[in-house]
């Protein structure tokens, strides 16, 4: 029986995804989570592409020891050097160099030719071997590269030192039969691919890279990139965890093993979309909210007598708990702190009082509490920026015969500063005029806002994201509280920290899910 190794790109591909930009402390919480899934790799970022990649790989190598990181290179000295430097200090780092080997990218991107291209890869492999004998080396657009080139290509950076060759489906043109087939010829064609990994890396565009990725590790490749909830560039990579529930629900016909724990997949999808501001659609298979729910009356009634009528996974095998009423007012730190520990996550204590203090005012003012206000509330507090503006209150008056209008005081590292009060077209947004109007920064927009319920019922915490494009970045709030102006001016507010603390590099790295 063969293993499958997960090498996860959440953080690189998957922070490509248009609209996604995590800070380094965010990337660290993510990452840590992905260490409990306890996937093989983990590629923390592109370390030449800006500063805040670089901090991010360096941290991650440097905090999470028991998973090798990778960090991301094109064949130039320059682009491994500086991913070396961020990669340095972890405990298994590995060098993961690429150029591009289609005829279109070779003529219209590169400018080089077939050989220029293989010379560049052979440097750039024996360069990084400088460092590193963990080397992986991607043929960028090899689905739709020229066979004998792309066979003379991978043996030429193998016997230059490269240990993995990843044949990605960049711009996920190719089909499952004919990625399958590739992946055979490459085996066969390849001589000394016996010396080497095989790793595929899936792109969605037709909506089969899972299939793809599947169709790859029949024919023989035995590393698969992912990236949580399916995120990356353009329609995203082969989603982690259908990838990882395919091999486990179907193992009968694929026969093949991996190390993953596969309960961790909801905590760690949860997480991704609020670090992200990505929202699951709700019928996303394996995480989305509807991927457990049965809605016609036969289905419920099949589900009831015999639970594998129509359902193919045991909800709780992702860690989907039962969303019980457990905990109340009444509860002390001990019930809250055995609670989470059964949930799964070990959260340091400063994160754990932020928690309890969260929950002793929501219990407050909800009498019985679920497992997932619990979870919103450890979301709430996993990261958070070093609060530079700190909301001191907020008062808004609203109603269809109103001129909505918010007036907020705000402090400034502890000390308090003007007070503002705006009118808007509705009470968000007189309250982001008001931080605006004190907070004076140049060229910031809200780009998307969004509000769902944690929980049903009418005294369910509202969950906000606030995305915000600042000097061209993007930064994503996100709070959960009884009342939803509140929400949205914390989750406004965390997202104006989190510029604020990344640019004066104030980021406060205390994230610990772990
Ligand atoms: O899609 C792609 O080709 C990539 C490579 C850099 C691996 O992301
Ligand atoms: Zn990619």
């Amino acid at each position: 029986m063969g293993r499958v190794k997960v090498f996860d790109t959440t953080l690189r591909d998957g922070e490509q995804s248009p609209g996604v930009s995590l800070v380094p402390g965010e990337k660290l919480a993510i990452a840590r989570q992905l260490a409990k899934l306890r996937v093989d790799v983990i590629e923390a970022g592109f370390p030449i592409a800006s500063a805040g990649d670089f901090e991010a790989v360096r941290l991650i190598a440097r905090e999470v020891r028991d998973v090798e990181v990778a960090g991301l290179a094109r064949s130039n000295f320059k682009d491994i050097d500086r991913a070396w430097e961020a990669l340095q200090e972890g405990a298994d780092p590995r060098l993961h160099v690429f150029i591009a080997s289609s005829p279109v990218h070779m003529k219209y991107k590169l400018k080089m030719k077939e050989e220029e291209v293989l010379e560049r890869a052979v440097e750039a492999v024996k360069y990084a071997s400088r460092y590193t004998s963990n080397i992986e080396f991607s043929a960028e657009d090899a689905s739709r590269s020229e066979l004998n080139f792309l066979f003379r290509l991978f043996s030429a950076v193998i016997k230059a030192g490269a240990r993995v060759i990843n044949v990605p489906d960049t711009v996920g043109y190719a089909v499952p039969d004919q990625f399958g087939l590739l992946i055979k010829q490459i085996k066969e064609n390849v001589t000394n691919i016996e010396q080497a990994e095989l790793s595929v890396h899936c792109h969605n565009d037709l909506g089969l890279a899972v299939a793809n990725s599947l169709a790859a590790l029949q024919n023989g490749a035995t590393q698969v990139e992912v990236a949580v909830n399916g995120i990356g560039e353009r329609a995203g990579n082969t989603a982690l965890e259908e990838l990882i529930m395919a091999l486990y629900t179907r193992k009968d016909f694929y026969d093949l093993t991996f190390s993953q724990d596969t309960t961790q997949i909801m905590r760690l999808s949860k997480m991704v979309s609020g670090l992200t501001g990505m929202a699951v659609q709700a019928n996303k298979a394996i995480v989305g909210k509807n991927a457990f729910a049965h809605e016609s009356g036969i289905h419920q009634d099949g589900v009831i007598k015999e639970r594998t009528t129509y359902e193919i996974m045991d909800a709780r095998s992702i860690g989907l708990e039962d969303n019980s009423l457990i905990l109340g007012k009444h509860s002390g730190r001990h019930a809250l702190w055995d609670f989470i520990n059964e949930l799964g996550y070990e959260l340091d204590e400063e994160v754990f009082q932020g928690v309890f203090n969260r929950f002793k005012e929501l219990a407050d003012k909800k009498k019985k509490l679920s497992t997932l206000d619990i979870e919103a509330l450890i979301n709430n507090e996993i990261y958070s920026a070093d609060d530079i503006y700190a909301l001191d209150y907020v008062s808004v008056s609203t109603g269809n015969t109103l001129l909505p209008t918010a007036t907020l005081k705000l402090k400034k590292d502890g000390h308090l500063i003007e007070k503002a009060a705006c009118s808007g077209d509705g009470p968000i947004d007189a309250i982001f005029k008001a931080i605006n109007e004190i907070i004076n920064l140049e060229d910031i927009r809200l780009v998307s806002y969004k509000i769902d319920a944690v929980t049903e019922g009418t005294d369910a915490l509202g969950e906000v994201v606030v995305k915000l494009k600042i000097k061209e970045k993007t930064y994503v709030g996100h709070s959960a509280q009884t009342d939803i102006t509140y929400a949205s001016t914390l989750a406004y507010l965390e997202a104006v920290n989190k510029y604020l603390a990344t640019t004066n590099g104030r980021e406060r790295v205390q994230a610990n899910s772990s």
